[in-house]
């Protein structure tokens, strides 16, 4: 991938392998269970997909899609869903997946949202934990890799929709 606004950060080979231990921690923590996987589109296609054909249990999977209200990088309190579930979470075990957690907003309102649904019981995972820009406290229970800062891309995250289905994680900046 010669494109030079990109750094490689992850590789595949780095993501699988945090992938692999992510998927061990989960079917140990939920063995003998049969969460819900719950993916937020689109960043978590990519991660959902590898992460649940490493698992040992059986689970359901679903998707949701959400804007954040605002507009650019800066997220907003609360979301609109654009694309809701296809399931009935209520007395369910539910991971909900994304690829990110940035600032924090975003996932904070889609537990929101999921917990008026009264699961039985509402884990996270998240692939990248961009600590250092967190604005909300957010539950997070399962974590691939911490960052201080840095915008990225590839592994389904995008830039303007751009890169998403480059199989490692790059760092973006378009001045390099
Ligand atoms: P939040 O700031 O935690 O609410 O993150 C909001 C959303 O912005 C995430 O779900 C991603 O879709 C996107 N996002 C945040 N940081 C990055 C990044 O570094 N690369 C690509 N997308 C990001
Ligand atoms: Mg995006």
């Amino acid at each position: 991938m010669r494109d030079p606004a990109l750094t490689l950060l992850y590789s595949r080979e780095a993501i699988a392998a945090r992938v692999r231990a992510l998927a061990q921690m989960l079917s140990q923590d939920f063995a003998g269970r049969e969460p819900i996987v719950i993916g937020v589109l689109k960043g978590a296609f990519m991660f959902v997909a590898d992460l649940v054909r490493a698992l040992t249990i059986p689970v359901q999977i679903d998707f949701l899609q959400v804007a954040s209200y605002g507009s650019g990088r800066i997220s907003s309190g609360t979301v609109q869903v654009l694309t809701d579930l296809r399931c009935d979470i209520r007395g369910q075990d539910v991971i909900l997946v994304d690829t990110v957690l940035d600032t924090g907003f975003t996932l904070r309102a889609v537990l929101e949202v999921l917990a008026k649904r009264q699961p039985r019981a509402l884990s996270t995972c998240v692939l990248l934990d961009k600590r250092g820009r967190r604005q909300v406290a957010v539950q997070v229970d399962y974590v691939g890799f911490t960052l201080t800062d840095g915008f990225v891309v590839g592994y389904g995250l995008d830039h303007a929709e751009a890169y998403r289905h480059l199989d490692s994680i790059y760092l973006f900046s378009p001045a390099a």
